[in-house]
């Protein structure tokens, strides 16, 4: 199990209420650029790291001959596919099924995908250089790899700053890093990563994933997501004031400061040769 994996069963819940829904533009977007690979007759697709699903399923609902295997290192993250798949997808359910896996240790023969995907994923496994000749080795020959992640940012999103002053005003320590040090630092290198792999017919595109927060939706992203072992590890007390504080200092932010506008890599590369 890794941290990633650990957090990601913590935090299931907060995930599909409150960062699946902030991603989702993106997804779409990524799905967009795949669909010309699915038009040259792609139909065995590969969903890396799924989480709830909300990639996958947008794929079985633009493609009906399509059936897409999700692997996600986090045993609640995949139960909360199957049952979104299980209440919403009705007979499409069946084109859909999950496996526990880590990106670099899949459990498929070689070649066994026409298209793989992952979305916002590739930031967190602890070597994506192994991840990504992983996914080139169950890829068929011709096949694709296509998927989207964060590029390094060094900007300050202003409810982030406001959330750590806040945090030193009232006397509660620092928060846990995010795991998040994998960001890609550049299209280019994104590009050549891919190539490093044996990928050909590479590609990478830099684009911004803009989310316009409301003060309730930000405060519940922090305690039901983001920060959620920080809060809830707080004195009830406390956490009230920590909550009470950040609504009056986020109240006062324009529509501007409270849109997240973060750097992101679309990114994709073929399977040639064996
Ligand atoms: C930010 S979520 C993205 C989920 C989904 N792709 C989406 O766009 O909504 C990251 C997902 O990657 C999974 N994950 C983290 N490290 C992983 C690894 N090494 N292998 C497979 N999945 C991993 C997490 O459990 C989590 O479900």
């Amino acid at each position: 199990m890794t941290d990633q994996a650990a957090r990601y069963d913590r935090i299931a819940e907060g995930y599909a209420r409150w960062w699946a829904p902030v991603l989702s533009p993106a997804v779409g977007r990524l799905l967009d650029r795949a669909a010309p690979w699915l038009a040259d007759g792609a139909v065995r697709v590969l969903d890396i790291g799924t989480g709830t699903g909300q990639q996958a399923f947008g794929a079985l609902d633009r493609w009906p001959l399509v059936s897409v295997v999700g692997v996600d290192a986090s045993t609640e993250m995949r139960a909360m596919a199957d049952s979104f798949a299980e209440r919403t997808l009705g007979a499409t359910g069946k084109r859909f099924r999950t496996e526990v896996a880590f990106a670099d240790a899949l459990p498929f023969p070689d070649g066994t995908f026409d298209l793989a995907l992952s979305s916002f994923v590739l930031q967190l496994v602890p070597n994506r250089a192994r991840a990504l000749r992983e996914a080139r080795r169950v890829i068929r020959t011709g096949g694709v790899l296509a998927y989207v992640s964060w590029l390094h940012d060094d900007r300050a999103f202003t409810p982030d700053l406001i959330f750590d002053e806040v945090l030193e005003s009232l006397g509660i320590g620092g928060r846990e890093p995010d795991g998040r040090s994998g960001d890609l630092p550049s299209v280019e290198r994104a590009a050549r990563e891919l190539r490093r792999a044996g990928f050909a017919e590479v590609a990478a595109e830099p684009d911004v994933l803009e989310h316009r927060f409301t003060v309730d939706g930000y405060l519940a992203f922090l305690s039901e997501f983001d920060e959620e072992s920080l809060f809830d590890e707080l004195d009830p007390r406390l956490r009230d004031r920590l909550v009470a504080t950040m609504r009056k200092r986020l109240t006062l932010l324009s529509p501007a400061d409270l849109t997240m506008q973060s750097p992101i890599v679309f990114a994709s590369g073929r399977r040639s040769g064996r």
